[in-house]
């Protein structure tokens, strides 16, 4: 069984982030969403990847190599244009041949793994396999229809009304017959090669696609507030290590990961916390649920439940909340004179200033 992951696509929704930078790459306490899909595959047994890239490529092969560290090979599949996941599933044809495969959305965040449920697909070996879970807000997704017994009798994307709260999660798993359905279908309003007509498709065609409904699951929907949960959440589940440096002065409370050149001076860490290599703290006080990723500073200042990345300083400001804070940002005290916000923003950063 192979796997083809699709880490192509523009990103625009977890704006500023992802102006520049590959939506598969955010990190979720300091590791990139993709890494987290990349274990999961490796977990079940899965060596072959093919990985779909498009205008972040570069970016994408830094992070990811060979695959070697993850226990993958890794193909790397050019995607001129994002023009669907369908689309994806046709340029991959020569690297899938007739193998079964399982596709993962490289934004995709799904808690517990994959196992499991690759290894009911390779047990019963329906046409397809999808999973499915209960979502709030189904209109930005792909959407699905159960009968009476449970069985997938429609799916719709990103449906103004939908039918169910039950969206579809991005990873799927399929026989080689996709590859037909993926040569039937035709481009959507959106102009893109839909997996879920591929699948719908399938459907009507009476071919065996089986739904799974799983709980724990995440991807960027544009939600801050989402993305600090998911932190909390793989934070909550991380075990203690400190491998930096931690001064006589200093305290790291519970469940505190402090990656190798990391130091904290004069400071109080409460975990969970994680602060990536190279990061110093001093004076300060970091308290649960944040992630502070490599060679930042934080000085004179207090962070909590907040995600940092990496080469940001954050100095002499008081208290800091439930934020999102980019790379190569700095955010320092203005001058008391004249008593004045001094910002320098990029496109579509959002600011919440107490006064
Ligand atoms: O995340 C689950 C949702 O993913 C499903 O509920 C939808 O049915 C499915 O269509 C898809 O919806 P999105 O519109 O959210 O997909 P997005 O454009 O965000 O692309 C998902 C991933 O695939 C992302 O990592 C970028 C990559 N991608 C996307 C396209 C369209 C590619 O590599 N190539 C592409 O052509």
């Amino acid at each position: 069984m192979k796997a083809l992951v699709l880490s192509g696509g523009a990103g625009t929704r977890l704006r500023p982030i992802t102006h520049t930078s590959a939506k598969q790459l955010v990190p979720v306490a300091n590791k990139a969403v993709l890494f987290y899909g990349l274990e999961s595959l490796a977990e079940a047994g899965i060596t072959e990847v093919g990985m779909i890239v498009g205008d972040t490529a570069a970016e994408i092969e830094e992070a990811v190599g060979d695959g070697s560290r993850f226990g993958l090979k890794v193909t790397y599949i050019p995607q001129e244009r994002p023009l669907g996941l369908a689309h994806a599933v046709l340029i991959a044809r020569e690297f899938l041949g007739d193998d079964d495969f399982v596709m993962y959305l490289g934004d995709n965040f799904i808690v517990g793994g994959i196992t499991g449920l690759v290894e009911e697909f390779r047990a019963h070996r329906p046409d397809a396999q999808i999973l499915l879970t209960r979502v709030a807000d189904p209109r930005s997704f792909g959407v699905a229809e159960l009968d009476a017994s449970g069985q997938v009798i429609g799916l719709e994307e990103k449906p103004r009304h939908p039918k169910s709260d039950l969206a579809l999660v991005g990873v799927y798993l399929f026989t080689p017959v996709v590859h037909e359905a993926v040569r039937a279908i035709e481009p959507s309003w959106r102009g893109e090669l839909e997996i879920t007509h591929a699948i719908q498709h399938l459907i009507d065609a009476r071919a065996d696609v089986r739904c799974t409904v799983i709980e724990g699951y995440w991807k960027d929907t544009g939600n801050v507030g989402d993305m600090l949960e998911v932190n909390r959440a793989v934070l909550e589940g991380m075990e203690r290590r400190i491998d930096g440096e931690v001064d006589s002065a200093s305290e790291c409370i519970g469940r505190v990961v402090l990656e190798p050149g990391a130091r904290i001076e004069r400071s109080r860490v409460v975990g969970p916390v994680v602060i990536g290599a190279g990061t110093v703290v001093s004076d300060s006080y970091v308290g649960p649920f944040t992630s502070i990723a490599e060679n930042c500073r934080i000085t004179d200042s207090e962070l909590e439940f907040s995600i940092v990345l990496r080469d940001s300083s954050i100095l002499g400001v008081g208290r800091i909340e439930a934020s999102l804070i980019g790379r190569h940002v700095e955010v320092t005290p203005a001058p008391s004179v004249p008593s004045a916000h001094r910002l320098v923003l990029g496109d579509h950063s959002k600011v919440q200033i107490h006064s």
